[in-house]
């Protein structure tokens, strides 16, 4: 079974999505250790309520980036971690904790990627008209919001969209892809090659195609 590390700073919505798969089984992986950067984070009550080891790694307490990452890189080996999952984890890595996880560390975005990079992803695509929007999984890399793309959903944009609205609608997505792409991995069926992500298996496609309800008539 594959062993989980999710590493979380706010509310864990994606935390519990991942925790709920894991329960009900619907992914062969358990979540081995919740780590936050944020004291009384909502994520660490909701690893907790789960009997999950949740651990606060503040990082005002380090000298640098890299101490955090190497403290951070020993607790995911002291709980085992074969597959650490970013869910709304508010710090930039550094090479410390990529390459003790190459290839190894998912990341949820809030756009379809590479549109909309970084901070404030909802914001950007009603500011730029788009009408459809959505949410990407990918590996994560050097770069912000740059690795290969494992999964995406497409979300429309509505006319009375506001960015609590949109961002909402988004949010469903990503708790659908995020358990997916991991149930993926814990599968052994994701092949990167470059930027190009390949799914083994025969329904690879189907697996990684995804819209909301309001996109099918
Ligand atoms: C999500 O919007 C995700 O796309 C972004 O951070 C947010 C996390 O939300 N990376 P939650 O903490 O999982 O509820």
């Amino acid at each position: 079974m594959m062993r989980l590390g999710v590493l979380a700073s706010g509310s864990g919505s994606n935390l519990q999505a991942i925790l709920d798969a894991c329960a009900h089984r619907s992914i062969p992986a358990q979540v081995a250790v919740v780590i936050s950067n944020v004291a009384g984070a909502r994520a660490l009550s909701r690893a907790e309520e789960a009997g999950v080891p949740a651990l606060l790694l503040p990082h005002g307490a380090h000298p640098s980036r890299d101490a955090y990452d190497t403290e951070m890189v020993s607790l995911l080996r002291s709980h085992r971690v074969d597959l650490v999952c970013l869910a709304g984890f508010m710090r930039l890595l550094t090479p410390v904790l990529l390459s003790a996880f190459q290839n190894r560390i998912l990341n949820i975005h809030p756009s379809l990627l590479p549109a909309w990079p970084g901070m404030h992803a909802v914001r950007h695509a009603l500011k730029g008209g788009a009408r459809v929007s959505g949410c990407t999984v990918h590996i994560v890399d050097e770069g912000t919001d740059t690795g290969p793309i494992v999964i995406q959903a497409a979300v429309p944009v509505l006319d009375g969209d506001t960015e609590e609205s949109l961002a909402a609608r988004i949010l469903a997505q990503e708790h659908r892809i995020y358990p997916r792409a991991i149930a993926l991995f814990a599968q052994g069926r994701v092949e990167i090659d470059g930027r190009r992500v390949r799914i083994k298996g025969a329904a690879a496609d189907a697996a990684r195609t995804f819209s909301s309800p309001e996109l099918n008539d």
